[in-house]
């Protein structure tokens, strides 16, 4: 912030009445005690005392900026979305965060990484809130809040617990290949800028003759994709916490704009109940070979917000946010998440969040939904309720849904059905064998071994055993490492032990 003179020129209280002192209050003789109806005082506590709002509960740490989405090819035959017809281009906000640490922790502990993006569009907001890797840990939206409070703080000592982490991941094994990625470079990007971001999930789309296809959103970096080691990574979260925030910001500030090019995978829809991994689950990708990239457009960030609190904190990205010709799909994670975001916003900013600048689309909002707190949008004498007979307007879809798909089958709690070549460790040993390099391999049992540092039996046998399953020969080697030299390699933000 550029340096400026002190101004006595006058500040008011919040109610624009000229305020008397910002440096005195006002007391019954010099020494004397502090009354109280200086109400510029006490409006001045008061205030201080409610500045903060809830952090998000996961994603708490992170920051964004502004930006531009321009559509650069044609893939008006996968959907009519009209933020992405040829050479449409959409203002946006995207918002980067980690997800285990609290507000004010490192920015460089190792973690997945947040890639929120929301597309101010002419037909409403498109969000689509992704992560930095093309999987996630668990498949089920019922496992999500013990994932979470797993990877957080114990009850008693409020310290985070590498056993409490290894504990949940070996006792669902469906996560072993975000583990593995969260355990490779990914874990830990150089900036935010050098990550790609995925919407992990598959998603689907419709175009004008009403057609159906299954997405996967792909955001690859323009800056390249690097990363930190783990000793860069433990000397910044020392040096500074803030690093990736600081970066971005400067970055931006100095006019170098990061930019991400948006692909697709597309799935014909009839292709879904055959295709060799049930593609509607999240611990899985698609195969680049059986479903290649198409090119769409690209993003480009080039604002900064103004204002931190209102910009950003107040940012409110939630996967139901979904506009004509996008849809979601049967992911059962990705229904969950329709419901959970909005009402975490209620709670955490109030129940009319979509209001604020940040949230409220560009478009004209006709919802029957008005009133509840810090409602401010003056509606008006209109009808409100629905069907009416006074002209205003309300909706009446009926029959299927475009952006729909078919199913039927008893209510019943069960794993997905599994496809030909659906498993746990097959996917993620395939990323270390064939996708890592030697050098890669050799850092990944490094920081395996060294997050497993101080965790306690039997979850380091089962841990072993996890990683044995994913590969018998990296699983023996991540054994030895631990047993030959503990706590060799200290992982930035896994699990603190008591001997750290
Ligand atoms: C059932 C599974 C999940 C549930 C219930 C869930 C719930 C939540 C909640 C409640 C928040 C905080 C929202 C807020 O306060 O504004 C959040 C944030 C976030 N989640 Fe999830 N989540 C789930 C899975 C996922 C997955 C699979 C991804 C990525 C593919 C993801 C990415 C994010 C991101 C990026 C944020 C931060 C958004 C921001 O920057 O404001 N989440 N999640």
């Amino acid at each position: 912030m550029e340096k400026k003179t002190p101004n006595a020129t006058g500040s008011t209280t919040q109610a624009g009445i000229p305020a008397v002192s910002d440096r005195n209050s006002l007391t019954v003789g010099n020494d004397g005690p502090v009354v109280l109806h200086d109400h510029h005082l006490i409006e001045t506590m008061q205030h201080f005392n409610r500045m903060n709002v809830p952090e998000r509960r996961p994603h708490a740490k992170g920051a964004g900026a502004f930006g531009t989405f321009e559509v650069t090819e044609d893939v008006s035959r996968y959907t009519k979305a009209d933020f992405l017809q040829p050479g449409k281009k959409t203002e946006m906000l995207a918002r980067f965060s980690t997800v285990a640490g609290e507000l004010g922790s490192p920015d460089t502990w190792r973690d997945v990484r947040g890639f929120a993006l929301k597309f101010y569009t002419e037909e409403g907001n498109f969000d689509m809130v992704g992560n930095n890797t093309p999987v996630f840990f668990v498949r089920d939206p019922m496992k999500f809040a013990h994932f979470i409070r797993s990877q957080k703080r114990l009850p008693d000592s409020g310290l985070r617990d590498g056993t409490m982490q290894w504990d949940f991941w070996t006792n669902n094994p469906e996560s072993a290949h975000q583990v593995t990625y969260l355990m490779g470079e990914r874990g830990l990007p150089k900036t935010w800028r050098h990550m790609n971001g995925y919407s992990s999930h598959t998603y689907s789309l419709v175009n004008a003759a009403g057609e159906r296809f299954w997405v996967k959103w792909h955001f690859q970096t323009n800056q390249g994709m690097e990363h930190l080691t783990n000793e860069e990574a433990e000397q910044m979260a020392g040096a500074n916490a803030d690093f990736h925030r600081q970066d971005l910001f400067e970055a931006i500030g100095r006019g170098e704009h990061p930019s991400w090019d948006l692909y697709f995978q597309i799935m014909p829809y009839d292709e879904a109940k055959e295709y060799r991994f049930n593609p509607f689950d999240l611990t899985k990708v698609w195969s680049k070979k059986d479903y290649p990239r198409i090119r769409v457009g690209t993003m480009t960030l080039n604002r900064n917000p103004e204002n931190f609190f209102a910009q950003i904190e107040q940012a409110s990205f939630s996967p139901a946010n979904m506009v004509p010709g996008t849809g979601n799909s049967p992911d059962k994670m990705l229904l969950g998440r329709t419901f959970s975001y909005q009402d975490a916003q209620r709670y955490r900013v109030g129940t009319n969040f979509q209001q604020l600048p940040v949230n409220r689309p560009i478009n004209e909002v006709h919802t029957y939904n008005f009133e509840g707190n810090m409602w401010y949008d003056h509606t008006g004498a209109r009808s409100v309720y629905a069907p009416n007979s006074f002209g205003d307007s309300w909706s009446d879809e009926e029959g299927p849904v475009e952006n729909g798909w078919e199913a039927d089958g008893e209510l019943t709690r069960h794993a997905y059905n599994l496809h030909a070549d659906d498993d746990d460790f097959g996917q993620p040993g395939t990323l270390v064998r064939e996708v890592f390099d030697d050098a890669q391999r050799d850092e990944f049992v490094k920081t395996v071994a060294g997050a497993l540092d101080g965790v306690a039996e039997p979850v380091l046998s089962n841990a072993f055993q996890y990683w044995k399953n994913v590969d018998p020969v990296i699983g023996q080697r991540i054994e030895d490492a631990v047993k030959a030299a503990p706590g060799d390699t200290a992982v930035p933000g896994m699990g603190i032990d008591a001997d750290d």
